[in-house]
């Protein structure tokens, strides 16, 4: 088999999606978000996420198989995120892979959802150089991720404590009064701001921090910092600034986040740095990410928007490639991990 034709399923979280590749070739990219149904809650509901994920589904592949113009009888191999997630999101997608891959007879794998984000990037770019690191940020993961072969080695070195780093934009977001997600809001407020007009925590950068933490993340304390300073100032019942808590909130997050992702590309002494998920589409982060890593030398990739997000054509890179690698099909009865480790 030379380019193997894989199909991947993702439904880890509030994203239906089903992707087809052939080799490191992206055939077709179905998305269906969930994501209007959750915004009244301020976030995603696991239950809503998973009925979504059960009218979502068929269509998705529908739409793909018809994109990529094949015929399902032509796969190499099925793929669907095994974790981590939302449990009963993760089944659904299980579930409709396992019924695919029985009923074509074909090979299944259950990937990590993680390394699929790193895998996308060989959709775009072609091969990764190795060793390299990886920096996902996600409104459900913020990791560190050192990659020294795609299919074998990946370790995670650090990671959020508490919130992930798209959460903490949400739930900001949500403090101030505005609309769910609040990633996008913040970024577009934020333009209007002064990002020094406030100086929030950066969590987990002081000294006795770093010892125990070097490449952990931690945005809790910070989310706390900003409710109470809107806090006081209503109780002085002076106008919130806008524009200028969006902008210092935005700093303090992608400071972190740059300085411990390059500091970690120091460290593992690597020339290529990787940003994946939903918030690489922020426009601080990508220009600080930019400048800090050239100032040291090292190439950032970042796929393109719709490939950072949950997608499953993700799923279907990381299937491609242990396919490639020659690394044997999961058993039919393996389940979701909500918690799988990279
Ligand atoms: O990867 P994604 O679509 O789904 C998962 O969470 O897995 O990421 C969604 C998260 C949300 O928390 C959203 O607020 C955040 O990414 N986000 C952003 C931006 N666009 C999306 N955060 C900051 N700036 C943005 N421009
Ligand atoms: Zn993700």
């Amino acid at each position: 088999m030379n380019e193997p034709l894989v199909l991947g399923i993702e439904s880890s979280c509030d994203e239906t999606g089903v992707g087809i590749v052939r080799g490191r070739e992206l055939l077709a990219n179905e998305v269906a978000s969930s994501v209007d149904l959750h915004v009244r809650f301020g976030g995603v509901v696991p239950e809503v996420a998973s009925r979504a994920h059960l009218s979502a589904m068929v269509p998705a592949l529908e739409r793909a198989v018809a994109a990529a113009d094949i015929d399902l009888r032509q796969l190499d191999a099925v793929a669907v995120t095994a974790g981590p997630g939302l449990m009963g999101a993760l089944l659904v997608g299980i579930s409709s892979a396992k019924a695919l891959a029985t009923y074509l007879n074909k090979p299944l794998y259950g990937v990590n959802h993680l390394v699929g984000h790193v895998a996308v990037d060989l959709l775009e770019d072609g091969e990764l150089p190795m060793p390299s690191v990886a920096l996902l940020v996600s409104g459900g993961h913020t990791s560190l991720l050192h990659v020294t072969d795609m299919t074998r080695s990946i370790t995670e070195v650090g990671s959020t404590i508490d919130d992930a780093a798209g959460e903490a934009y949400d739930k900001v977001a949500r403090l101030l009064g505005l609309a769910y997600p609040g990633g996008p809001v913040i970024d577009k407020l934020a333009a209007d701001g002064d990002p020094g007009a406030i100086a929030f925590p950066r969590g987990l950068t002081a000294r006795r921090d770093m010892e125990q933490h070097r490449f952990d993340f931690s945005f809790s304390g910070l989310k706390t910092a900003v409710a109470r300073w809107v806090e006081l100032r209503r109780l002085e019942g002076k106008d919130i600034p806008v524009a200028d808590v969006c902008a210092s909130f935005q700093e303090a997050v992608c400071d972190v986040l740059t300085r411990k992702a390059v500091d970690a590309a120091r460290h593992f002494d690597v020339d290529t740095m990787l940003l994946g998920g939903g918030v690489a589409a922020n426009s601080r982060l990508r220009t600080l990410l930019e400048e800090r890593t050239a100032a040291v030398g090292i190439e950032l990739r970042r796929p393109r928007p719709a490939l950072c997000t949950d997608n499953g054509a993700m799923i279907a890179a990381i299937g491609s490639e242990v396919v490639r690698a020659g690394v044997a099909p999961s058993s039919l009865d393996f389940s979701a991990n909500p918690g799988l480790p990279v």
